[in-house]
């Protein structure tokens, strides 16, 4: 009934895309509704890299991929079965990462604001998506490439910047179901 709720319930983070390419007028609507989030002493601390070009979304795949497989090694110990179920996953697809996603917005930000102000922007663009049909994802595995200078060269990252997300945006191939949330812990007073 409300849209406002009815994206925040209906939102799931989507890991499988067709391959079809969001229109430009659909991802400057979500990044526009990101940059109306509210961030610390109205600061705006962010800007936004969208990668939709194939030959770039290959070498972040190329650097994110063995990256994210090390930072995962300790899940291994801590949570063999969730370690079990991404492995799988790095298997089967071509894009364990990014999911081959038509488009990966990286959000970066900086200063001191942008720790507490960037989510909010990202979670603005992923509302907003829903509400136009797209699926999103927030990949944090994905912004595991810096090592790679011609990556952080294409992004024009500077010293003290930081990556958000990136967001992945497009047409959902498949809709996960609902994972089960917990309810909220509340104290009235
Ligand atoms: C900070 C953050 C980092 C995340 N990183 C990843 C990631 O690297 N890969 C991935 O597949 N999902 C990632 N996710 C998505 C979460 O796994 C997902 O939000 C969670 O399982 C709940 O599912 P839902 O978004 O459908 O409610 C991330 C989400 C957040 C907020």
């Amino acid at each position: 009934m409300n849209p406002v709720l009815d994206a925040i319930r209906n939102r799931r983070s989507v890991r499988a895309y067709e391959p079809r390419p969001v229109a430009r007028a659909l991802l400057m609507t979500i990044i526009d509704a990101a940059n109306r989030a509210p961030s610390g002493m109205n600061t705006q601390p962010w800007r936004f890299v969208v990668v939709e070009d194939p030959e770039l979304k290959n070498k972040l795949v190329q650097t994110a991929v063995p990256n994210s497989k090390r930072y995962l090694e300790p899940l291994r110990e801590t949570n063999p079965a969730r370690h079990a179920v991404i492995m799988k996953r790095y298997e089967e697809l071509e894009d364990p990462v990014y999911y081959s996603a038509p488009a990966i917005v990286f959000v970066i930000g900086k200063g001191a604001y942008a720790a507490d102000s960037c989510p909010l922007a990202c979670q603005n663009m992923m509302l907003a998506a829903q509400s136009l049909g797209l699926g999103t994802c927030w990949v944090k595995l994905g912004s595991l490439i810096l090592d790679n200078d011609e990556l952080v060269r294409a992004l024009e990252l500077k010293q003290g910047e930081t990556i958000f997300g990136p967001i992945l945006v497009g047409y959902p191939k498949q809709i996960p179901e609902p994972p089960v949330k917990k309810d909220p812990v509340i104290k009235w007073i």
